[in-house]
């Protein structure tokens, strides 16, 4: 048996995802290398769906390219379906995401969309959260204090440096943290003044997770907790 890189286990996922795109939909569209597979083959029946809402500039461009009609989110309402790969997701698809700092944008259409769907390939299907550092966007002027916090809630903060968002702040990775509540990190860390958002996405967790098994083949897990 021949194991499949994680490259075509993203392109597995991704295609696969296109299977949950109906006519006339509004899709929020996430970011990243996964995603991008889902975006190639959106973009080959562009007409199909009423537009798209985007989760970055990167995002927007493929869209664009694709002449897929980009929304802004104020003016859709709730998006159909919200389509985007993660850093990582545990059995309950609450998820770490920001690893290419587009989770502020990514969080806002997730918990504005009816449904999230995550595409991943295996290897970020974990017990635990955590192994990947948690991204948070903060305010520049905030990121020594914020950074303070977060040492009192037992994580290693390392400031992204050279790194802006798209909303013009600073990312800070958090390392070594034991992730055993994620919900309750996720709304302590939201609630630390100077932060934009964290990449807990564990409040509003995935309704659906497709994964790429290192085989090739593809498991659709669903969520039996919300
Ligand atoms: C972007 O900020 C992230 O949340 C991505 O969705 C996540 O890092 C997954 O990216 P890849 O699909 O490139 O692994």
């Amino acid at each position: 048996m021949v194991d499949y890189s994680q490259n075509q286990l993203k392109q597995l996922c991704g295609e696969y995802a296109y299977k949950y795109v109906e006519k006339d939909m509004i899709v929020g569209v996430g970011t990243g290398s996964t995603v991008k597979y889902f975006i190639d083959k959106l973009g080959q029946n562009p007409g199909l769906i009423k537009g798209a809402v985007s989760s970055s500039e990167a995002t927007t461009l493929l869209l664009k390219q694709y002449k897929i009609p980009v929304y802004d989110l104020n003016s859709v309402g709730e998006p159909d379906i919200y389509i985007d790969g993660a850093d990582e997701i545990n059995h309950h698809l609450q998820m770490i995401k920001g690893g290419g700092a587009a989770l502020t944008r990514e969080k806002i259409i997730a918990c504005a969309s009816r449904r999230i769907i995550c595409i991943v390939d295996e290897s970020k299907y974990v017990m635990k959260l955590g192994k990947f550092p948690l991204p948070v966007e903060v305010i520049p002027m905030a990121r020594s204090y914020v950074a303070r916090e977060i040492v009192k809630l037992r994580g290693m903060p390392n400031w992204r440096s050279g790194v802006i968002t798209d909303n013009g702040n600073w990312i800070l990775d958090i390392h070594d943290l034991d992730i055993v509540h994620p919900i309750e990190l996720e709304q302590k860390l939201t609630a630390i003044t100077g932060v934009v958002c964290n990449g807990l996405f564990a409040v509003r967790p995935a309704h659906e997770l497709v994964l790429a098994k290192k085989d090739g083949s593809i498991e659709v897990i669903k969520n039996k907790f919300i």
